[in-house]
């Protein structure tokens, strides 16, 4: 079954099409980030006009790479929130358009569920180890706009552990990024000038609420306070040695907090895998902190998957599918048309939702 995944819940416009929710054929994703940066940051309007300029080129591409011509697409799936309602609304006015034309399936998915399922796309440089999930699975979604814990019992069916009650991680990362005078999203720099710097330095309280919510607004003004009193209140620039090691000082509190958490839900749980899904999972210091909680060291470059003495296996997206993509939109779509095909035939349009939660299905 093919499917012509659409993403544009934010600022990158994507489109792919995957192979019965597993392989994929093409995946295109124009990033809006140089665009973004000028500003420090995503503007709605402008992130909306740049989808529409992006759109067909993308689709376009897509379908070109994978050789296959639209009249050949099973089904269309695509994001219907959260995100960005100018965002959204072009994804999802190509999708309705695109299957009312074509006749074809047309299958909503929340964002944050696609972040979930790519980490079952195959790839050669990522062999799936295990194609099928063991559930229960203890998934750890955190990205620019959701930090949450999730139980996940069965396909479509999620039971929600906790969340952020204030900034999302990725939100933290890109906010102190900012602090640091680094480009947007700061969460790939941070990671790379965290290498340079010794987090013992400058140590940070770590933000750990009881519960399995998390709070990461705190983090950040102890990040602001902490530069103001390093610099005498802002009256001399941060040395580069300063800024590498604030880096790797926020960037171990944040792993640390992300870490133990996932770890001690998925004890409770009894889970037999552990999930990384958006953005932030892309940080290899998260991914080597999870590793060590849950196998040794050096089985990490074998694969996404793994089976070690009783332990959950751990899995994690290849890097090109940590940050938002249409490979993943496509792969959770094939899952949901699977489950109840009917559904999604001749279905009334999709209307994006910037606040969807995810749901059961
Ligand atoms: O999933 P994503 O592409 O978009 C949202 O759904 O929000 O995630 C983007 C977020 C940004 O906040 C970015 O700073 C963060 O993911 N991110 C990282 C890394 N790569 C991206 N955070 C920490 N370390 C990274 N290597
Ligand atoms: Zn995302």
């Amino acid at each position: 079954m093919l499917i012509l995944g659409i993403e544009t819940s934010c600022d990158e416009t994507a489109a792919s099409v995957v192979r019965s929710g597993r392989e994929i054929l093409s995946n295109i994703v124009f990033s809006q980030i140089k665009t973004h940066a000028k500003t420090g940051g995503v503007v709605p309007e402008v992130a909306g006009r740049e989808h529409a300029v992006k759109i067909v080129p993308v689709i376009k591409k897509t379908l070109k790479e994978a050789k296959i011509t639209l009249a050949e697409i099973d089904a269309i799936a695509v994001t219907q929130g959260p995100g960005l309602q100018t965002s959204l609304l072009t994804g999802v006015n190509a999708a309705n358009i695109l299957a009312m034309v074509l006749k074809k399936p047309l299958i909503p998915v929340n964002h944050v569920e696609g972040h979930i399922y790519a980490n079952f796309i195959n790839s050669d440089q990522w062999p799936v180890i295990s194609d099928q999930p063991n559930f229960p699975i203890v998934v750890l979604t955190a990205s620019g706009g959701h930090n949450e814990l999730i139980l996940w019992l069965d396909h479509g069916k999620y039971k929600f552990l906790g969340s952020t009650l204030d900034d999302a991680a990725g939100e933290a990362f890109d906010k102190v990024g900012r602090l640091l005078d680094l480009p947007y999203p700061g969460g790939p720099f941070i990671e790379k000038l965290a290498k340079k710097g010794d987090p013992k330095v400058f140590p940070l309280p770590l933000p750990y609420p009881k519960t399995f919510n998390f709070s990461f607004s705190g983090i950040k003004t102890a990040v602001l306070y902490l530069i103001r009193d390093i610099t005498n209140g802002n009256k001399r620039k941060l040395t580069a040695k300063e800024r590498a090691c604030i880096a790797a000082s926020f960037q171990k509190v944040m792993c640390e907090v992300l870490a133990r958490k996932l770890i001690l839900a998925a004890e409770k749980y009894k889970a037999k895998e552990i999930h990384l899904a958006g953005g932030v999972s892309a940080n290899s210091a998260l991914r080597e902190k999870i590793v060590v909680m849950v196998r040794p060291l050096d089985n990490l470059r074998a694969g996404s998957a793994h089976h070690d003495r009783g332990k959950p296996i751990f899995r994690f997206p290849h890097l090109s599918l940590c940050t938002d993509n249409a490979a993943m939109v496509a792969t959770a779509g094939f899952f949901k048309f699977s489950k109840s095909p009917g559904k999604y035939e001749n279905s009334a349009p999709v209307i994006p939702d910037p606040n969807l939660k995810i749901k059961n299905w």
